[in-house]
Parts: C-alpha cells; structure tokens; sequence
C-alpha cells in the first residue's frame, strides 16, 4: 500500500522499535515505581530514560515535567481542564481539532469562557486578531501548532511572546507538528506542549504527552495510585506520578522513547526538508491539475506535510474509496475532526480528501498517487 496517512498515524514504524517493546514485556516488565525487585526498578529506569530522550526533541531541560498520556487528546485535557477555573477566559482559533474545541465547550458549563479567533481561508491567522481577544481574565491561549486538515503552520513563536507579555499561559497542540518541524518549548515560550507518541514521534499508539512548565500550577486529571504517598487519600503533586495514576503503558513509552531518539538520528530539520519536498510535488501537481481544488497555503514551506483537496466530479469519501481498492493509496476523506477548520477553509458542506506525508514515503509514490487522481477524475462515471 501506498500509505498517505501519516496525519492520522505515522507508518511504518522505525525497524528496532518492536524489539524494544519485545524485550520489555518478555524480559523484565514489573510495575515500575510499584515494587523494589529488579523488574520493577529496570522498568521504572527505562521510562526515565524515555523521558530524556523524549525531553531532549523539545529542549526540555527537566525530563520529570514530561506526563506520559495515551494520546494527544488526553494531553490536551489534562492541559485544558487542569489550569482553567470558573471565571477564566480562554482563547483559540478556528484552526483546532476536536481534541481542543470539545474540551473547552464543556467547560463553558463551569463559568469558563472561551473567543476562537477567525482565519483566512488557508488556514493562516493574523496575530493582531488573536490580539484583540485578550482581556483581563484571560487565563490561557491554546493553539494548534499545524491544522490536521491543511497542514498550515501557525504563529506559535509570535503567540508565545504575546502570551508571555500579557502574562497568560500558552499551550500549544504539536500533533501535527511534533517530529516533524522544530519545536523547542523555551525559544517558543510554551508553558504546556501536548503531543501523540504515535504520529511525527514514530512511536506506537496509545502513548502522547503533557509538558507542563516548571512554575505552572496544574490540577491531575484523575486520582489514583502512583506508587507514593500511599497512606495519603489526597493525590500527590509531584511530577509526573501525581499526574500519571494508574500502570503506565511501559512498552508504549519505552518504544516511544526508542522512536524518539530516532527521529533525532534522522534531524528533525531533515525531515520537515525532505518532507517539503514530497509535498511540493503533490501539492504543485494538483493546483495545476483541471476539476481539482487544493486547500490551505499555496507555499509549501507555510505547511507542514499535508495536501487536501477536492475533486470537482466526486465526494471526498468515494475519493478515497477509489484510491484504496483500486490503487492501494491510504488516505483520508471526511471532515477530520475539525468542523471549523472546514468551515473556515469553505468545505463545511463537503469534507475533504487529504493526502499525508512522513518520512519514509518517496517521491515515485507521490508521482503515483498524482497519476492515481489524475485517472479518477478524467473518468466518465
Ligand atoms: N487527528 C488525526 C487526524 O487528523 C486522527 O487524522
């Protein structure tokens, strides 16, 4: 199969991963941080080394404000739910995914209000309108740092100093962009970065991330056991294991911090150069391509390694049915869990077909995929 799906999760995995993975449930997989034998503690010391290696993608100088989660979206409502209090004002953009904007409606129930600031129609923002939002109650900004849908890279350094001036907390939603551009969470003045292990990191599914900045105040998402305090019935505040209760997912981790120090070998830098590259091809072809519209930035370097685009003759979703079973192309068509982001780049009543990158697809396969399109949409139905 050709795989353009690295959006939803990166494929395939690095080779020496699932041998990692492998040796951590066949050899010594304790409950880490729960007993003194040597499972335990081998295991405890694998994670802690994960968290280095994870740390050190982001310029995280202190591993231990790394919270493991399942995915981004918990990430994201840890973050969200875990500073916010009733009377709080909170600030977006239309660029979000789900995993931001159902969050925070929920809470507008809890007194906590929230302005989702316009974009244009490529998904860029114009800082100065994010600007004007801000009031004296407001608490936080929450930006993606790429849409999912169209692949457009917002201002996150400029947001960051904004933030930081006004005295407002900024955390940033990296699922499209961790692994794949450079984030580094001091330059960036980002108080809490949410991340999945599974998409640019190369890891496997079911792990993600929560940065939490040294003097940030933050509430857990649950309570539970961490392996300290046990006599205490209120939650320890320690980082991380007040904020991880429950077994962790040892392998998941360990296997996302072999990843991570993957994709550091490979540079991140290389891969978002290499990746432009692929997507210069796609996005190029089909602009110029009769009965097809590509969506969001027409610069390449202005997105990260997503094209998505409609087909004047056929839904988004036969689209990708097509190019399954008679191409082998994975892709993905629908509206992405983003309604806003379909509104904003005017497909709210279509969805879209996305096509998207990572680092182990080639330029044939993207010559391959452009042929595919071309086929469909010259056919008569
Ligand atoms: N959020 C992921 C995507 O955009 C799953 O496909």
């Amino acid at each position: 199969m050709i795989y353009l799906d690295n959006a939803a999760t990166s494929f395939p995995k690095p080779g020496g991963m699932l041998r990692v993975m492998e040796e951590c449930i066949v050899d010594y997989c304790g409950n880490p941080g729960r007993s003194g034998h040597r499972m335990s503690m081998r295991t405890g010391e694998e994670i802690y080394k994960a968290r280095k290696e994870i740390g050190k993608l982001f310029q995280i100088a202190d591993c231990s404000r790394i919270v493991f989660t399942s995915n981004a979206t918990e990430a994201l409502n840890l973050g969200i739910k875990g500073v916010l209090v009733s009377g709080d004002h909170v600030i977006t953009t239309a660029m979000e995914h789900n995993s931001v904007l159902r969050p925070l409606t929920s809470l507008e129930e809890s007194g906590i209000e929230t302005t989702i600031v316009r974009c244009a129609g490529d998904g860029t923002m114009n800082i100065e309108r994010l600007k004007e939002e801000i009031r004296e109650n407001t608490k936080l900004i929450v930006c993606t740092h790429a849409s999912n849908v169209t692949g457009t890279i917002m201002p996150i350094k400029k947001i960051g100093e904004t933030a930081k001036q006004k005295n407002i907390l900024f955390m940033v939603d990296a699922a499209q962009s961790a692994g794949c551009l450079h984030i580094d969470v001091n330059e960036m003045k980002i108080d809490l970065l949410a991340l999945p292990g599974h998409k640019g990191l190369l890891g496997p599914m079911g792990t993600g991330m929560l940065y939490v900045k040294e003097d940030v105040r933050i509430k857990p998402l649950k309570q539970g056991g961490t392996g300290t305090s046990s006599k205490e019935l209120i939650q320890p505040s320690e980082f991380p294991e007040g904020f991880e209760a429950g077994t962790v997912n040892a392998p998941g981790i360990i296997g996302l911090g072999f990843s991570a120090k993957h994709v550091q070998k490979l540079g991140v830098e290389n891969i978002r150069a290499y990746e432009d590259e692929l997507i210069a091809i796609l996005d190029g072809a089909l602009r110029n391509m009769n009965g097809v519209t590509v969506y969001g930035p027409w610069d390449c370097r202005k997105k990260t390694g997503i094209v998505s685009f409609n087909l004047r003759k056929r839904g988004c979703e036969e689209v990708c049915d097509i190019l399954n079973s008679e191409y082998g192309i994975a892709a993905r068509g629908g509206y992405h869990c983003a309604a806003l982001t379909h509104k904003t780049i005017g497909t709210y009543d279509t969805g879209a077909v996305r096509f998207s990158v990572g680092p182990a697809n080639t330029r044939r396969e993207m010559n391959l995929a452009v042929e595919a399109i071309y086929q469909i949409q010259k056919r008569v139905h």
